[in-house]
């Protein structure tokens, strides 16, 4: 089968669409012929070796953790599903890839809403697992205010429209020319850096609950002192968390908190609704995955960024 791999780290000229064994579906599993998978900033940084000490990986490597397919084998103890049906989902995120390729196995899944397109819902499990699991961490709930920095990102876009369907008023920092997109999304948009405080203070006098940080841009310091307390903070992205008191959520790996995969159920009843969408940045065919990657690697992509097969 096609999957985009790598056999030694680099830049994006290291991709390369490969033909792999295929993938079977092991016990609790399911396969999927894939019809649009996820990028991440991880990925970016898996294949060009920075990550390489923390998480080496068994070269060559097939990218991507999350997708949407039409599942085409079932395995053993798994029920309520059948070959035919349309799902989203993730494979087993410990794995660190498996998914941009034409099939993959998921570890975890729900039928695709009908709201969601194949590309949208192909980039959207990774980031409600994300996401979700943060909300949860901060207890975000009805009545509170959440601040959330770099919310125009695949992270963000999510988190914003969860948080909202719980109920909390959201505060999300962009730039400027992602300032109506966000609003549309739910948030009220500001923009980050310097007085970022003031201008927080000036949208939510009582101040912020609690912040999530999914740019990971150094601003944690601003961000503690906004909530108030580095327990109020959560940060997804940001490797000097500790220095400052704040937690690092990863959904994988030493000190990993539990991975929040009812959220992908939530997160498609929501679409039902109209209430949720994955705003996609651009897609890519698997072949064209190079330019994917050089748009993530740009720190400014608008939403999520989808291969299709
Ligand atoms: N630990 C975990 O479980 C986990 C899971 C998923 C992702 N992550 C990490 O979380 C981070 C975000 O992922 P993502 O997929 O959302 O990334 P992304 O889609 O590439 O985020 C891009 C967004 O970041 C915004 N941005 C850039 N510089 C910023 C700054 N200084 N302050 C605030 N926003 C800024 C950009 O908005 P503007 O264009 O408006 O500037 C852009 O929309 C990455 O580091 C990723 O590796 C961690």
């Amino acid at each position: 089968m096609r999957a985009l791999t790598f056999a030694e780290y680099g830049p994006t000229s290291v991709l390369e669409v490969a033909d792999v064994p295929e993938p079977h579906a092991g016990p609790g599993r399911i396969r999927v012929a894939v019809r649009a998978s996820g990028v991440t900033p991880a990925d970016c940084s898996l294949r060009s070796g920075r990550l390489r000490d923390v998480a080496p990986l068994p070269l060559p490597h097939v990218l991507g953790v999350d997708a949407a397919g039409v599942v085409d084998e079932v395995g053993a103890g798994v029920t309520g599903i059948r070959p035919g049906d349309a799902v989203f989902g993730v494979v087993d995120i410990a794995e660190l890839g498996g998914a941009n390729a034409e099939y993959a196995v998921l570890a975890a899944w729900e039928p695709k809403p009908d709201a969601l397109s194949w590309e949208q819902a192909g980039g959207a499990a990774a980031n409600v697992e994300t996401a979700t699991r943060v909300l949860d961490r901060l207890k975000v709930g009805p009545g509170m205010t959440l601040l959330i920095e770099g919310a125009a990102g695949g992270v963000g876009t999510v988190a914003i429209q969860l948080a909202v369907a719980r109920g909390a008023t959201v505060i999300g920092t962009a730039g400027a020319r992602n300032h109506e997109f966000v609003a549309e999304l739910g948030a009220t948009p500001t923009t980050y850096g310097a007085g970022l405080g003031e201008r927080v203070t000036a949208l939510a006098p009582d101040g912020v609950d609690v912040v999530l940080d999914c740019a990971g841009s150094g601003s944690l310091p601003d961000l503690v002192e906004v909530a108030g307390s580095p327990d109020r903070v959560v940060t997804v992205a940001d490797l000097n968390a500790a220095k400052y008191g704040v937690h690092m959520s990863r959904s994988a790996g030493p000190g990993a908190d539990p991975q929040a995969l009812e959220g992908l159920a939530a997160a498609s009843a929501l679409a039902q609704q109209g209430r949720f969408t994955v705003p996609v940045a651009a897609a890519f065919t698997i072949e064209n995955a190079a330019a994917a990657h050089q748009l993530s690697e740009t720190g400014h992509a608008r939403g999520k960024i989808v291969l299709t097969l």
